[in-house]
């Protein structure tokens, strides 16, 4: 699926006017390639590290098990090209960096200048946090932050997002006849609607209903009671700012029934006490894709929404007001398209930085 959205984004912004494409694929080697290709035009066996060995750049959106099989081979062959994907396999590894040039520009150009040859993306939510919170932390305004987390079903893959939909329609099923009767009572309909979901709403793929509910765990659990998707809060974003000085970020990361926008509420601690309009100003320069949104509530409603934001590169910001604890606490709630700038964009983005 991010492959999907990748291909998609690649075309939109011309990308392949500039390099001379070869498809691989792990399913489907010998089968016709897409019509981007310009000399190649069958799939490669995306196993064959011969094949593979052929190429400057290599991106690749097939997942962790993936790069864990063929990377190492890859390099052990020799290969010395510019290595791009998604996966967290590498995210955290000395010689690689996490790339989102939007917010660190800089420590890319200086991997590049160093001869660093591992591009990857970052952990969704962290990419969405830092691209909505740029401004605050390129300031250096942040002492910690507390991120509770609301991601959608595409986190988990296009099964995910199929099997809230399918939850989504048992349950109506199961209610539609007194829904279309306006005598019928809620609370039967609501006993009704409870049941269908303990017993009857697909698990194959989440691990508990998602349709008309929520899921408080994301990712493996830890030794230190964290959820490896909480773990990656502080570990990625203080990566990807390049901080010698950690900046603490944690919070509890929670799976609901959105498709593709994964939004964050967050608690910000300042350094100092930075009045609000000031914050408001620092925060819409964070970069061109923040839309900002002030925090009145008919603007919130309509802007500060899935169904606002999916499907496009803007990142909303806002819910931006000081909170009770204190002067320096911040409160932000930060919604971006997690299939984008949680995925598919800073790749191509680093594909285009590598060619400059
Ligand atoms: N781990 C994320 C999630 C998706 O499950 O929502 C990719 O970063």
């Amino acid at each position: 699926m991010v492959g999907s959205v990748l291909m998609q984004r690649m075309q939109e912004e011309g990308d392949f006017a500039h390099i001379d494409p070869v498809f691989f694929s792990t399913s489907n080697a010998g089968g016709k390639a897409p019509a981007m290709a310009k000399n190649e035009t069958t799939l490669k066996d995306a196993n064959n590290i011969d094949e593979l060995k052929k190429c400057e750049i290599i991106i690749t959106c097939q997942g962790g098990d993936y790069t864990t099989e063929i990377f190492p081979k890859l390099r052990a062959a020799g290969w010395n090209g510019y290595w791009i994907d998604a996966a967290s396999t590498l995210r955290m590894a000395d010689d690689a960096v996490i790339i989102l040039d939007p917010v660190n520009l800089h420590v890319i150009k200086d991997a590049l200048g160093r001869g660093v040859k591992n591009y990857i993306g970052g952990n969704c939510t962290n990419s969405i946090m830092l691209m909505g919170m740029n401004g605050l932390f390129r300031e250096g305004l942040v002492e910690w932050v507390s991120s509770m987390t609301y991601q959608a079903a595409s986190g988990g893959g296009a099964n995910h997002m199929r099997e809230l939909l399918k939850g989504m329609g048992v349950i109506h099923s199961a209610v539609a006849d007194e829904l279309a009767t306006p005598s019928s009572a809620i609370l039967d309909i609501d006993r009704k609607v409870a049941q269908t979901i303990r017993n009857d709403v697909p698990t194959e793929f989440f691990p508990a209903p998602l349709a008309g509910g929520l899921i408080p765990w994301i990712d493996k659990q830890l030794d230190n009671g964290q959820s490896k998707e909480e773990w990656k809060g502080q570990a990625e974003v203080n990566k990807i700012l390049g901080n010698k000085n950690t900046i603490p970020v944690d919070g509890l990361c929670v799976r609901i029934g959105a498709m593709r926008c994964h939004s964050l509420a967050l608690t910000v601690k300042l350094k100092k006490d930075v009045p609000l309009a000031q914050a408001e100003e620092i925060i819409r320069s964070g970069n061109q894709w923040v839309k900002w949104v002030p925090n009145e509530r008919s603007i919130t409603e309509k802007e500060l929404t899935p169904a606002s934001i999916t499907g496009g590169l803007e990142v909303g910001v806002g819910r931006v007001r000081k909170l009770n604890m204190g002067p320096e606490y911040l409160s932000a709630f930060v919604i971006g398209d997690q299939l984008l700038w949680g995925a598919a964009e800073p790749l191509r983005r680093m594909l285009r930085i590598i060619l400059d």
